[in-house]
């Protein structure tokens, strides 16, 4: 998507054909920037630290992490040393482990000389890939977005509530939750995005409104616990969110918070739709609340907030007793039976093991 007139992806390939260039995510919205990245260990911090994140971008950072050491050791040994590696940066989001199984299933039959130049080009598939499949979500979405618009008044927007980010920032391009509000407002249907902050990481003030007010998406930020009370007042259409494991069975993990909107909405008679992307689904996995690891992060950043001070630093403060411990699990399982629906590339399935079946035979 465009940052001013220039159109950015969130990776790419370096000029030096080695490393890779990514939008540094941890400074936005107050300053926009692109960092180089050309070691194995700069691919695993950037992930365990979230200079990258979401779910698709983490899977594509991780293959050409494996790109970056087939080009130092392309042995059998080192390509297995780099999936252990890199699986341990962020445990939920199955993209990650998707995309090493893609590039170790891809390389091992190949002779060891091969190696480093085929990581970087299904590397950089993977990538374009990745665009192809939100590309798809947001055709898909849309249709379900018109089906509202129609039934509003002249003019009124469809409102739509999304947790965390699921935008483009969070992919290599349009994003999952956000490609069909991108493709409503190029097709000139009004929307509306309520951005839930998401705490502990406020990826939504920090990420979504900034993607939002980037693309003349009207929006307004709200706190995370406001969702509930908009939708008692009818003051929401429908909710999109992302996810970064959807089960077999159609149990949808993604950040913290989600369930307690799904229950809201079920509650309130309201859609609550995920988009994804088919290497989202976890098919090893049926039961997601039995059988998804969440990620359990540090407990700083729940007790520490970043921000922009007025003399324009970007600093953290303190906001709770020093002695006063917290938890942080970063991620939350919505059971099946609060999906009205997943918004994937080849349709929108029921989120059940017979609709993901349906749109996914042979899996
Ligand atoms: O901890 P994060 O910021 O990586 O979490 C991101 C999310 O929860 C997203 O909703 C998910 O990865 C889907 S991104 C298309």
């Amino acid at each position: 998507m465009n940052v001013g007139d220039r159109h950015y992806r969130t990776i790419w390939l370096s000029d030096d054909g080695r490393s890779v260039d990514i939008i540094d995510q941890r400074w936005l919205p107050h300053d926009f920037r692109v960092e180089k990245v050309g070691t194995v260990a700069g691919i695993a911090t950037a992930i365990r630290d979230m200079w990258v994140r979401g779910a698709p971008l983490i899977g594509v950072t991780a293959a050409y992490g494996v790109a970056m050491q087939m080009a130092d050791d392309p042995s059998d040994a080192a390509l297995d040393g780099i999936w252990e590696v890199l699986h341990e940066t962020r445990p939920t989001a199955i993209n990650l482990r998707w995309a090493l199984d893609e590039m170790r299933g891809f390389l091992r039959p190949l002779p060891s000389g091969q190696r480093a130049e085929a990581a970087y080009r299904r590397a950089g598939e993977i990538a374009d890939e990745d665009v192809g499949l939100n590309r798809a979500i947001g055709v898909n979405g849309l249709e379900i977005i018109k089906e509202i618009a129609v039934r509003k008044r002249p003019g009124e927007p469809v409102n739509i509530l999304t947790h965390c980010n699921a935008g483009w920032l969070a992919t290599v391009d349009y994003g999952t939750a956000t490609a069909p509000i991108y493709l409503a407002t190029e097709a000139g249907i009004p929307v509306h995005v309520y951005v839930d902050e998401t705490r502990p990481r406020n990826q939504g003030a920090q990420l979504t409104a900034w993607e939002m007010a980037g693309h003349g998406v009207p929006h307004t930020l709200i706190v995370d616990n406001a969702g509930g009370h908009l939708m008692q007042r009818g003051q929401i259409d429908m909710v999109i969110v992302g996810t970064d494991r959807t089960t077999a069975d159609g149990d949808v993990c993604n950040k913290i918070g989600t369930y307690l909107k799904a229950l809201a909405a079920a509650d309130n008679d309201v859609p609550f739709y995920v988009a994804l992307p088919s290497p989202t689904i976890d098919w090893t996995v049926g039961d997601g609340l039995a059988e998804i690891p969440i990620e359990q992060r540090s407990s700083d950043e729940v007790s520490l907030v970043w921000g922009k001070t007025a003399n324009g630093e970007i600093a953290q403060v303190r906001i709770s007793p020093d002695t006063t411990p917290a938890a942080n699990p970063a991620f939350d399982v919505t059971p099946a039976r609060l999906v009205t629906g997943l918004i994937t590339e080849r349709g929108v399935a029921r989120a059940s093991r017979e609709g993901l079946k349906a749109m996914f035979p042979g899996r």
